[in-house]
């Protein structure tokens, strides 16, 4: 079924992510270009919950592609992951007139959206908007590659620690249950290994890498933990080879949420320009229930459904570059 649709709703869901902005922006004035009214929900599903909403006109999304976060405050709601919750959400829909619903965001948002497009039959559009990299069917998502550049500027400037010390350093980066950011960082850092949970990294294994480091020309070693990987993380890992290599001087840098904040690079600046327009254009063509993403520099529609579903794994020819690179 396809209907005109006279006014979008607009959130932002689940940990913030650089170039949020940047895709609200294009989001909004997309859809004033194609006459369509757009009213920014609040505090995401929390917000949509109790009615935390106000209508956009161009000027409210004047100067924010350069600023990292969300203008429109983000956050985790429970109460939305019930029928209750969502039936709440439903009456703040139809108090606004609202016929169809963008959501920036990761899996558990995008969950979110698809249970409410089935009770309730409201078109639901998907941007992918997270740090971590791990929705399947877009190459990127927003945040991500400003994410990246920010830990390989880190771990830069730790290496000069590390190097100075003679050290062995495992730094911890985000990720969730996603080893992008840790395996491309390491990669763009010249880290001697990545932790990452698609890969299962014995215990020997780690010692070859930093032990194959330190007899070689190296005299210090830089090991990327994707947070999650392993239990007790980067700590963890960091105690167990000191109880087997006491002479080692190791030392365990946690990044946090330093990752998330910052201005967005050029790239995920276009990328949410590109994927706010393709949202505002999908709908006009009656897509329902999916998700914009970009695949070999083409915007996709990928169902909503798969990219909840489906895994996106890291690239092995990454995870062997890596390999052979740290020797
Ligand atoms: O999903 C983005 C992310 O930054 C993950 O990498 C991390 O595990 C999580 O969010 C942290 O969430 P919070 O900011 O709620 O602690």
């Amino acid at each position: 079924m396809s209907y005109q649709i006279k006014t979008i709703g607009l959130l932002t869901s689940g940990g913030d992510a650089p170039g949020m902005n940047a895709a609200i922006r294009a989001i909004t004035r997309a859809a004033i270009y194609h006459n369509i009214r757009v009213k920014a929900i609040y505090r995401g599903y929390k917000g949509l919950i109790a009615g935390e909403i106000r209508e956009f006109t161009t000027q409210d999304v004047s100067n924010i592609i350069q600023r990292g976060g969300t203008i429109i405050k983000s956050a985790r709601s429970d109460e939305f992951m019930t029928k209750e919750g969502r039936a709440k959400a439903w009456q703040s829909l139809q108090r606004e007139e609202i016929d169809a619903l963008i959501v920036i965001g990761g899996n558990g948002s995008f969950a979110g959206a698809l249970a409410l497009t089935e009770e309730y039959d409201i078109p639901v559009i998907g941007l992918p908007g997270t740090v971590d990299n791990d929705l399947w069917g877009t190459d990127f998502t927003i945040g991500y590659d400003t994410a990246l550049n920010t830990v390989m500027e880190c771990v830069d400037k730790i290496k000069d620690t590390a190097s100075s010390h003679e050290r062995v350093f495992f730094v911890e980066v985000m990720g969730r249950d996603a080893g992008f950011l840790a395996l491309n960082s390491a990669i763009a850092a010249g880290a001697e290994a990545a932790i990452i949970p698609e890969r299962r990294t014995q215990e020997e294994q780690l010692e070859a890498y930093i032990g194959n480091g330190f007899r070689k020309s190296k005299n210090s070693s830089i090991v990327i933990v994707s947070e999650h990987s392993e239990k007790g993380g980067a700590q963890a890992l960091a105690d167990k080879l000191k109880a087997q290599h006491p002479e080692y001087d190791i030392r365990v840098s946690i990044l946090g949420h330093l990752q998330r904040g910052g201005s967005p690079t050029a790239n995920d600046r276009i990328l949410a320009s590109r994927l706010g327009v393709a949202a505002i254009q999908s709908l006009l063509e009656g897509q329902r229930t999916i998700m914009v993403g970009v695949k070999d520099d083409e915007v996709v529609y990928v169902p909503l459904t798969k990219t909840i579903n489906e895994h996106k794994d890291v690239k092995q020819d990454k995870v062997q570059a890596l390999h052979i690179l740290s020797i």
